[in-house]
């Protein structure tokens, strides 16, 4: 077991485990949020979540899981951040994947064009080039530009307007989300998701939903 997976017994220890130290080991920024206030006059800022990164150890459970039950077909999914903000789950997603031996698509949006200049310079520092970063509002992208096979991450990008929107925009396409902190977990089923997958910590960034919306995953 890596050291990220003994989770240390207070908050602050966690915190720094889980965000700061994967800017200390890899020089990027992501940990920092910013504020909304400093954003522009985006169409749906006030259906917008505020920038947090996601912990590291949540992205790579995930990443184990889907990779645990997808095996050799993992590689026929794109992977998209929705929401990515300054890129940290498309780097750990691509970092996972190359331990792994695995190549896929890897691509992050998110609605705030500095998040994604932010993102790019993140992924040329860890990889040495700017990755797939998209400026797009979420429920405006077309998903099927990804392919035919997609697992879409989010973490609390949004609220269930947005939410409701963008699932109508994957709606013809085979897709597995992997929701953390699923706060509007119950738009997924009327849009034919089915829950595979749930788990739960002591923190709340330790909760992650998993849905398919196709029986046999591609
Ligand atoms: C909680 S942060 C998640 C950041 C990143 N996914 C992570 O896990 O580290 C939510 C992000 O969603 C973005 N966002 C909110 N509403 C959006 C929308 N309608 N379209 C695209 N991005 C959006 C915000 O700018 C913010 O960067």
């Amino acid at each position: 077991m890596p050291p990220s997976r003994t989770p240390p017994k207070s908050p602050s220890a966690l915190e720094f485990q889980e965000r700061d130290r994967f800017d200390m080991d890899y020089g990027t920024n992501t940990t920092t949020p910013l504020a909304m206030s400093a954003f522009p006059d985006i169409p749906n800022v006030a259906h917008g979540k505020p920038y947090m990164a996601s912990w590291t150890s949540e992205i790579e459970r995930s990443f184990e899981l889907l990779h645990a039950s997808l095996g050799p077909r993992m590689p026929l999914y794109s992977f998209v951040d929705i929401g990515c903000g300054k890129g940290k789950v498309p780097i750990v997603w691509r970092l996972c994947g190359k331990k792994a031996g695995i190549h896929q698509r890897i691509v992050g949006l998110d609605y705030h064009r500095p998040f994604i200049d932010i993102a790019r310079h993140n992924h040329q520092k860890v990889f040495g080039n700017e990755g797939e970063f998209v400026d797009t509002d979420a429920c405006a992208f077309d998903y099927s530009r990804l392919g035919n096979g997609l697992i879409a991450y989010l973490y609390n990008p949004f609220d269930n307007v947005i939410l409701d929107k963008t699932l109508t925009r994957l709606r013809r396409i085979p897709c597995i989300i992997v929701y953390n902190i699923p706060v509007h977990a119950e738009v997924l089923p009327a849009h034919g998701f089915e829950l595979i997958h749930e788990r739960r910590g002591v923190n709340q960034n330790q909760e992650t939903k998993i849905y398919s919306n196709h029986r046999r995953p591609a």
